[in-house]
């Protein structure tokens, strides 16, 4: 077989389109190794989020030439968000390089590589598809690896929401969903592999079901359907978004034993200006209403978010706002990001913008006000039992197991080998919390018996 070097920058989306376009070459006999001077193909999935993950990715670039220049019968390609938003002008940059796809060329990605080498000539495909729904054709046959205890299943593509900062509009296209009952074989295989917990994805996945689809289904009854599926412990979903949160969801919170007392759902600000110049279509009070109904049905759900600071005109009172929600709303995590200019979007033309040396300084407050909030929090964990989904031996000498529980703290622990596997529900006592890392050790029964947890059963 000829061998596939695969790297990925950017979201969990671009992580399943890695995993997919590995499946499909694995299909037309290539296999994935680690050593990207042994690859026959090189391809990288890329990301344009921030003007950082684009400079990364040119560094990288540049310093894949000599080996292709060593080896030019390696194809070396560039996938993904950066891959679309550039193009040809990729090539024009980069013109050792023999492929550039956006997004929606991963499912086409044998035939372009057939292509490269029929004609060889560098290709781009950076067109989105016409179809109006999202399929992802099922691959009979045998698979390269089988899932871990945490499998990512894909059931919506693209946004239609325009954020002002954002390139994802541009370089994922228009929101198309998946059939249900696409979704739900897809989650049927994957538990009949061994998935035990299901991540649903998409940048958008509470827009699921709007339109497009030839027998519609609202987010939340897609969440009652799947969590039917017998064998599955746990199921989760990232990204929503305020605007889209219903009511229903909620109940479906209340309702669903399997779905994880758990909810990432990015405000960004904390400031109704700034949310409005964002264009995100909700205000601070509405966004602070979805989670206080999500307590009163679920009073130890965590709540992790995004974070911009820094964008356009925002004002140092207005950045105070912000630190005050996080107060606030204690989130259990915030992924925080320094506002970064991006092509295509409107606020890349917004005047009065907020020095670098601001941007900084706010960005490191917001830091370390998560930092002491995560670590209140943990701290409020220490000496109580929680449900841990073990999804990995540990590396760690002073821990056997990895696993998260269902506020998706992750978890370390101590345990006998020989009684728990990956894909055990355990308990766990916490000992210890350091960051957003807890620690402890599994909980054995008298009679040194196996310790799994009634699958269904909430923290
Ligand atoms: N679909 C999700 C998030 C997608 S991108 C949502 O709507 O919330 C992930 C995060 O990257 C965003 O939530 C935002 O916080 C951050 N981000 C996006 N564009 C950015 C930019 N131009 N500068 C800084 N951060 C950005
Ligand atoms: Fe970007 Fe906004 Fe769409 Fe999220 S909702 S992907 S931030 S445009
Ligand atoms: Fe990056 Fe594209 Fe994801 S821009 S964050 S890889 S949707």
């Amino acid at each position: 077989m000829k061998q596939v070097y695969l790297d990925t920058f950017g979201c969990q989306m671009n992580v399943a389109d890695t995993d997919r376009m590995e499946l499909l070459l694995f299909h037309s006999g290539y296999i994935r190794t680690g050593e990207v001077q042994d690859a026959d193909l090189v391809l990288i999935n890329t990301c344009s989020i921030r003007d950082k993950a684009e400079q990364k990715i040119y560094s990288l670039a540049k310093n894949l030439k000599p080996l292709k220049e060593t080896n030019p019968d390696m194809i070396l390609g560039f996938t993904g968000c950066l891959a679309q938003q550039e193009g040809e002008r990729f090539l024009e940059k980069m013109p050792f390089v023999d492929l550039v796809i956006g997004p929606d060329g991963v499912e086409h990605i044998v035939q372009v590589i057939k292509d490269v080498k029929d004609k060889k000539l560098p290709v781009v495909r950076t067109q989105f598809d016409t179809d109006t729904n999202y399929q992802i054709p099922e691959l009979s046959g045998e698979t390269p690896l089988n899932p871990g205890p945490t499998a990512f299943v894909n059931i919506i593509k693209g946004c239609d929401k325009f954020c002002t900062f954002c390139v994802v509009p541009f370089t994922r296209g228009r929101e198309k969903s998946r059939e249900a009952e696409e979704i739900e074989q897809e989650i049927k295989l994957l538990v009949s592999r061994g998935a035990r917990e299901i991540i649903l994805l998409g940048q958008n996945v509470n827009a699921y079901g709007k339109r497009g689809l030839k027998q519609p289904v609202p987010f939340h009854e897609l969440l009652y359907r799947i969590a039917s599926i017998p064998g599955l412990k746990r199921l989760r979903f990232i990204t929503s978004h305020p605007k889209d949160f219903t009511r229903e969801c909620i109940t479906a919170y209340r309702d669903i034993d399997i779905l994880a007392n758990h909810i990432h759902l990015p405000v960004q600000s904390g400031n109704n200006r700034i949310l409005k110049e964002m264009r995100r279509m909700h205000t601070i009070e509405e966004y602070i209403s979805i989670i206080e109904e999500l307590k009163a049905v679920l009073p130890d759900i965590g709540v992790s978010t995004d974070i911009i600071v820094g964008y356009p005109s925002e004002s140092e009172s207005e950045f105070e706002d912000t630190l005050s929600l996080m107060e606030k709303i204690k989130f259990n995590n915030s992924y925080m990001f320094s506002y970064s200019s991006r092509p295509n979007t409107p606020a890349q033309y917004f005047p009065d913008l907020v020095s670098q040396s601001v941007k900084s300084d706010r960005l490191q407050k917001t830091i370390q006000l998560q930092k002491r909030l995560t670590l209140e929090q943990g701290k409020k964990i220490i000496g109580k039992e929680i449900e841990v989904l073990v999804e990995s031996e540990s590396f760690k000498n002073d821990s056997d197991f990895r696993g998260r529980n269902a506020q998706y703290w992750s978890v370390n622990f101590t345990g006998d080998k020989r009684q728990i596997v990956p894909g055990d529900m355990v308990k766990v006592i916490v000992e210890d919390a350091t960051g957003h890392v807890l620690k402890g050790r599994a909980l054995l029964l008298k009679g040194y018996k196996k310790l799994m947890v009634a699958a269904g059963s909430k923290t």
